[in-house]
């Protein structure tokens, strides 16, 4: 694209937020704040890209990973120190600077294109976005004078009564001339109620020279919310949430209830797809057709076919074929995989295993490293007993195999094609194909015992 460079401002701690993470890496649906503005701005293929970074800025270069310079702002001192932090870097750059925060994630991509091109096409040095808001608490505000020129920008803690009326706000987003730039944030000075360097009294100081500021007004405010506290980031959530949801709806899937459905960006759910209340779908998710998913799941990173049908159930990192039924109250866990047909039924729970086409679990069960063929019948209260103390082991279970109720599985061990087992056995050893195996006590019953205990108490 055209000659400009950006600089990001993710330097400060966010005290606003209370918390010890910084600002910018808290999550909004699922995604760190700072990676909103980062794939937009790499969508406008700039000069140079440079974040500032200062509390736990290591974290911040572990996510954002290597691609993008960083300069370090070792003290927060202030918005207008922050961009100063870049100046070594810009050293023999020229060209125009776009400023932006790391903390304001639904800036467009057609927005900042719109804001280059009239910096660049009226030839100013300096410009700004503002908005007007219908609460503008928390913002700088935009001052003008008489004929409706800009004046100056006052910040939130330095409104007098009357200025804190005002509506338009500072986006926080500007457009500078590199050498007029670096120029101005030197003369900037801490002399204000939170004695930091305001970028914003680069406005005034270049409107007292004599130097014009263009401004761009943003029709559409939301793109220019700021997160600052935990409220902004529920509220943020929230929006991103519903756009997500939205979308999904017009492509043909039935979200019963928006308000309490919790889908990831990313997530891809296909046509006929219904999502019942209180459902979370998670990562990168894949969802065929003609599903039924909730209510109450808790879907991440699984990839599930068509006609299936989850209930009440968490799904982690595992693959469910088509026409699968699930739950009510099943857990997979990582490393499953569901074939065609199968049922996992209630208190249910499933670890790195296979569970082969049309078999079911219906009840009561734990299996863990297990492979189980196709038509298998594992009955109520199965164990696989998969781990020594020392490490893990593995059951197979052959196709047609009937495991009776309440066994305990001990592996390694193998269960036979269409091989049976009694109910409450613990299988310790091999079982031959077409075979039963009882391992369980025999039953001794003893005769009258009932009266003979009370004869004996006559005595
Ligand atoms: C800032 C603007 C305000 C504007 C608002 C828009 C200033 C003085 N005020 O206020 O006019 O309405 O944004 O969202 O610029 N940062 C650093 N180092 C620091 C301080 C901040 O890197 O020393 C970073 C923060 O991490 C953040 C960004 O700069 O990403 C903005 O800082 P923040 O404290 O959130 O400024 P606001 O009070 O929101
Ligand atoms: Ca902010």
């Amino acid at each position: 694209m055209e000659n400009t460079a950006v600089v990001i401002m993710a330097g400060g701690k966010g005290k606003r937020m209370k918390s010890n993470l910084p600002k910018v890496l808290h999550k909004i649906a699922g995604k760190p704040i700072l990676n909103y503005i980062i794939e937009t701005i790499n969508k406008l293929k700039l000069k140079k890209r440079i974040i500032i970074t200062g509390y736990q800025g290591d974290k911040i270069r572990e996510l954002i990973g290597s691609n993008i310079e960083y300069a370090e702002q070792s003290e927060q001192l202030g918005t207008a120190h922050a961009v100063l932090q870049s100046k070594k870097l810009l050293e023999f750059y020229n060209g125009n600077i776009l400023i932006l925060s790391g903390d304001v994630p639904f800036l467009t991509v057609n927005t900042l294109k719109r804001f280059l091109k009239y910096h660049r096409e009226n030839n100013y040095t300096c410009s700004l976005l503002s908005a007007i808001l219908e609460n503008p608490q928390g913002y700088g505000r935009i001052i003008r004078n008489k004929n409706g020129e800009i004046r100056e920008i006052v910040e939130q803690a330095e409104l007098n009564e009357k200025e804190n009326e005002i509506n338009e706000v500072n986006a926080g987003i500007y457009c500078f001339e590199r050498n007029l730039l670096f120029r101005i944030l030197e003369k900037i000075t801490p002399n204000n109620r939170q004695n930091e360097y305001y970028l914003t009294d680069a406005i005034k100081i270049l409107l007292d020279e004599g130097v014009k500021i263009g401004n761009v007004l943003l029709e559409d405010y939301s793109e220019m919310l700021g997160i600052n506290s935990r409220a902004d980031l529920a509220k943020a959530s929230r929006k991103v949430n519903q756009k997500i949801l939205h979308q999904l709806m017009f492509e043909g899937v039935t979200i019963v209830d928006p308000a309490s459905t919790f889908i990831e960006d990313g997530v891809q759910i296909n046509q006929d797809t219904t999502i019942y209340p209180f459902t979370i779908i998670e990562k990168k998710s894949k969802i065929g057709q003609n599903c039924i998913i909730g209510p109450y799941s808790h879907i991440i990173n699984a990839k599930i076919g068509n006609r299936v049908k989850i209930w009440s159930s968490v799904i982690e990192e595992s693959e469910i074929e088509d026409d699968v039924k699930i739950g009510p109250y099943s857990h997979l866990r990582p490393g499953t995989m569901v074939r065609k047909k199968a049922k996992i039924g209630n208190f249910v729970e499933v670890k790195k295993s296979i569970i082969g086409e049309g078999s079911k679990a219906s009840h009561l069960t734990y299996l863990g490293d297990a492979k189980l063929g196709k038509n298998v019948n594992i009955g109520a209260g199965t164990i696989t007993c998969n781990y020594d103390g020392e490490k893990k082991n593995t059951t197979i279970i052959e196709d047609g195999a009937f495991v009776g109720s309440n066994n305990a599985l001990v592996a390694p061990v193998k269960l036979g094609k269409a091989s049976y087992t009694g109910a409450g056995s613990t299988i310790t050893r091999n079982i031959p194909e077409n075979s039963l195996a009882i391992a369980r006590s025999r039953q001794k019953n003893i005769l009258d015992w009932k009266k003979n205990k009370v004869n004996k108490n006559k005595k």
